[in-house]
């Protein structure tokens, strides 16, 4: 049997015609169904669904043999254990450092005043910071990043951005661009040795149709 760990929502989504192209059909729609271990019409293949962040961790511990996550997700996790094969070019997004649009951060940084951030991606944010030698102290949030700047919890947060709307409609603004993102296929490195020919036919037909993509 071979375990594909994915996290419900847009990677779910943006995977289903790589799965295709290995000829692999999830046979159950996650919205519309509570189940968290859905079929396929391959009998040796299921899908597990997962938290987005706990995605590394199942892979890693070999509850599942493959995954696919966002480099966010796997640059917070730590790639241990993982075998990183592909980039699959979905899901694609970027990590910013937003603050209010009345605060000031080009002076905040020019001054080396001490900046207080919030957000759920400590050790990418930890380590943008430091390499821009600015001084931070970090606030760890699960979500709704965006409230901290507007409730005075934080003068900066570092999240994702993909349209730029969530930041608007809270009258943020990016200031800075810290990294683009999309999502890998991560493996179990145990797991590629004990069901090498079965995981490789995937990787091989996910790689397959990336090249088409790139083409077209
Ligand atoms: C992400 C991110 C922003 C939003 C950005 O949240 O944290 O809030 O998307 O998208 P936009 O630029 O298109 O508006 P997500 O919906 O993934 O949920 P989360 O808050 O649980 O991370």
């Amino acid at each position: 049997m071979i375990t594909l760990a994915l996290s419900k929502g847009r990677i779910f989504d943006e995977t289903l015609p790589l799965l295709k192209a290995a000829g692999i059909e999830v046979l159950e729609d996650p919205e519309k169904s509570r189940k968290l271990i859905l079929t396929t019409n391959q009998p040796d293949v299921r899908v597990v669904l997962v938290r987005a962040t706990d995605v590394p961790t199942y892979v890693q511990y070999g509850g599942a043999d493959l995954g696919i996550t966002g480099k966010d997700t796997l640059l917070e996790h730590g790639g241990d254990g993982l075998y990183q094969p592909l980039d699959l070019q979905i899901a694609k997004c970027r990590i910013s450092v937003a603050v209010r649009s009345d605060f000031d951060y080009a002076s905040a940084v020019r001054q080396g005043s001490r900046l207080k951030v919030a957000t759920k991606y400590v050790a990418i944010a930890r380590e943008f910071f430091a390499a821009k030698g600015v001084h931070v102290d970090l606030i760890k949030l699960y979500g709704s990043m965006e409230l901290a700047p507007l409730t005075g919890l934080a003068d900066a947060i570092v999240d994702l951005v993909s349209t730029g709307n969530t930041l608007k409609a809270n009258q943020l603004v990016e200031v800075e661009h810290i990294m683009d993102i999309s999502s890998r296929l991560v493996v179990n490195q145990a797991a590629l040795k004990l069901k090498q020919a079965p995981i490789r036919k995937i990787i091989d037909a996910f790689a397959a149709a990336l090249a088409k993509q790139a083409q077209a």
